[in-house]
């Protein structure tokens, strides 16, 4: 084959063949293809609620065009939003977080990025427990870094637990990465359990990144314990990442944030201050009503996500061969469909959601993208009637497997 001085010129870094295209988006694509030829998918693919931001808080950023507030801000965000993120902290956890703690940015995706690039160094591990957020491992790889997993149980509820981490740390460890409630498990983990390893991180001097992006969905009494608790006592250790995303139907906004020692903000903000700059201003302006106005229209979300989960689970534990574990938290269930492979050409996961797509008409994400292959992960961030409509389909489509 004859090189042109095109093809020479691609060439690609190690950072970027070491990364993956998110496995998810194999399943979404051909999800969208489907529903552009016409045909009627019940998609519990999206990772994002299926309501309006709330009124309030659009008219706020519509308000913030009116008055002309679309220039640059800091890099790291408006004093305004970073205090209001301070004080919502301080008014729920007794926390005296200040603005200097806070940085705000195109997401919490952007601040995990920022947070990796600053913290991980070639070579270094940084232990995730397993099943986990896709981002996660390939944000580690791309920094240089190695990506250790800590498996969690289906039968304690997927939560992480100090003994698995423990078992995977060696001198090479540099942190640790927490996310409660879990995408895509639900899991949420016990306050004793993230106390005991808040304490072993700062006893071996590693970080603690804890990602509670869907904090405020937590269901059946169980209640969200967060990182930030010990933020006073152990500010050079914990780092809280969190995003308006979930909590506020706000994902197109691309607004997130975290909270850390003032010099960790700092090497996030200079990094920032490299990329993307300040996020979005009209978007800060919605956040700043969001973060400082009333919860309503937050817990009418929260009571349909309620409702849709009480009927889910047990409506695939009926299915025969399906395995559900009661999520404690976020808006996915994971259940277990192992019993499928082997029958009809199923061999994993993923042939597993090109089966329900294909067969049933439902979309679904395999539980390999998430590195945990005997499951699906099922978004009931959408209607009760398609959720009923989707169950029933799944059921239909395995009774003939
Ligand atoms: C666990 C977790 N962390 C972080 C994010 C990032 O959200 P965003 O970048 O929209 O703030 C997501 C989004 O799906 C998530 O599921």
């Amino acid at each position: 084959m004859t090189t042109t001085p095109l093809s020479r010129a691609i060439r690609f870094t190690r950072r970027v063949k070491e990364i993956q295209v998110s496995p998810t988006l194999a399943v979404l694509n051909k999800t969208n293809e489907l529903i552009a030829q016409g045909l009627d998918i019940v998609d519990f693919g999206p990772g994002e609620p299926d309501f309006p931001t709330p009124p309030s808080v659009a008219a706020a950023g519509k308000d913030a065009i009116d008055r002309g507030f679309t220039k640059y801000t800091s890099a790291l965000g408006t004093r305004a939003l970073r205090e209001a993120i301070a004080n919502r902290y301080n008014r729920r956890y007794g926390t005296a977080i200040r603005a200097e703690h806070v940085i705000a940015g195109t997401g919490g995706k952007q601040e995990l990025f920022n947070l990796a690039l600053a913290l991980v160094e070639e070579g270094d591990e940084v232990i995730i427990p397993r099943p986990y957020w896709v981002s996660f491992p390939d944000q580690i790889q791309f920094a240089g870094g190695t990506p250790v997993f800590a498996d969690t149980e289906a039968a304690n509820r997927f939560r992480p637990v100090l003994a698995s981490i423990e078992a995977v740390a060696t001198e090479k460890t540099r942190g640790v990465i927490i996310n409660s409630p879990c995408n895509p498990t639900g899991a949420v983990i016990e306050e004793s359990e993230l106390r005991k390893i808040v304490e072993w991180c700062v006893s071996r001097g590693l970080f603690l990144v804890f990602d509670e992006t869907y904090e405020f969905f937590v269901y059946g009494g169980v209640k969200h314990a967060s990182a930030i608790r010990w933020f006073n006592e152990y500010p050079e250790t914990i780092i809280v990442v969190n995003s308006m995303s979930k909590t506020f139907a706000m994902t197109g906004w691309r607004l997130g944030y975290a909270v850390a020692h003032p010099d960790v903000i700092d090497a996030a903000g200079k990094i920032q201050s490299h990329s993307t700059s300040n996020p979005s201003t009209i978007a800060q302006a919605a956040a700043v009503d969001a973060l400082n106005g009333s919860e309503d229209e937050v817990k009418r979300m929260y009571d349909a996500y309620c409702e849709r989960r009480a009927y889910l689970v047990p409506a695939l534990n009926a299915i025969e061969g399906i395995r559900c574990a009661e999520p404690d938290g976020a808006f996915y269930v994971f259940p277990d469909v192992s019993a499928f492979f082997g029958r009809s050409g199923i061999r994993d996961s993923q042939s597993f959601a090109n089966f329900l797509l294909d067969g049933a008409r439902v979309a679904v994400v395999p539980g390999l993208a998430f590195g945990a292959d005997g499951f699906i992960r099922i978004s009931y961030a959408t209607s009760m009637e398609r959720i009923r409509e989707g169950g029933e389909r799944i059921a239909q489509a395995v009774a003939n497997l």
